[in-house]
């Protein structure tokens, strides 16, 4: 069952977002060489309280930060560490999500960490404009897998790869809820997005194979083959004027 939000939900949703989306502004600011994840991730957790959100990734299904870190070859859900400083040439995926007032909000940026290779810098902004091609499909009478469509598409026709083991999801109540968004599919198929509906729209986009694994440590998925891996996710309302993108500021 997907949820359909009242206009006054969504601007709910829309202050969580747009709490995450400063986060990441700010964290954007103190990416540089030298930077420990870790800083990162008490930056985001002491800017969330100054805005009276929580964080909403601490202690979901025992995630025991506030911010997801994924550096380089690493996918999502790398875990903040007081040993890994960034360098120069790195790039760096951040997600934060938090709840405000019980709706929560749920976006993520790949940054460049100083000066970074043409290769990682194309691949970064490839995995962006496929999200964005991903929410121009996010139109009332659109089939869900037009959104998976319409990335997998970009990214193929540029010669990376799309992530198959993590997908976006529906958000509002819960940081995930119905449904599931791969990035990948044919399209035409799933439900009809009607007004109200509002997705967190997520790509995974590898240099390489598509491939990942999980470390040891139970949470950080990597690519297989080592290469680069960028990550961009925005929540978006349905409505009947298009889509609505809630985390931009
Ligand atoms: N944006 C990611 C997601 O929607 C981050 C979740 S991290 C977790 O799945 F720790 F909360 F799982
Ligand atoms: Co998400």
């Amino acid at each position: 069952m997907i949820t359909l939000r009242s206009q006054r939900e969504i601007e709910k949703i829309r202050k969580a977002s747009l709490i995450v989306a400063e986060v990441l502004l700010k964290l954007k600011e103190h990416v540089l060489p030298g930077v420990t994840t870790f800083e990162l991730n008490q930056i985001s957790e002491d800017l969330a309280r100054k805005h009276k959100a929580r964080p909403a990734f601490k202690g979901y299904q025992g995630y025991p930060f506030a911010l997801c870190t994924s550096v380089n070859e690493e996918v999502v859900h790398g875990m903040p560490s007081r040993k890994r400083h960034l360098q120069e040439g790195d790039i760096i995926s951040i997600d934060f999500g938090v709840v405000f007032d019980n709706y929560f909000g749920d976006s993520a940026i790949t940054v460049p960490v100083g000066r970074i290779s043409e290769e990682a810098q194309l691949l970064c902004t490839a995995t962006e404009e496929s999200l964005h091609a991903g929410i121009s499909q996010v139109v009332v009478g659109n089939r869900l897998s037009d959104i998976s469509h319409a990335i997998q598409s970009y990214v193929e026709s540029r010669g990376y790869s799309v992530v198959r083991e993590f997908v976006g999801h529906g958000i509002g109540q819960h940081l995930h809820e119905s449904p599931q968004i791969p990035n990948y599919g044919p399209p035409g198929r799933g439900v009809k997005l009607k007004a109200g509906m509002v997705f967190a729209i997520e790509p995974m986009i590898n240099l390489g194979r598509p491939e990942v694994e999980i470390l040891k440590d139970k949470w950080t998925a990597v690519t297989v083959d080592r290469k680069i891996s960028a990550h961009f996710e925005h929540t978006v309302a349905v409505t009947d004027n298009g889509p609505d993108i809630l985390s931009h500021l």
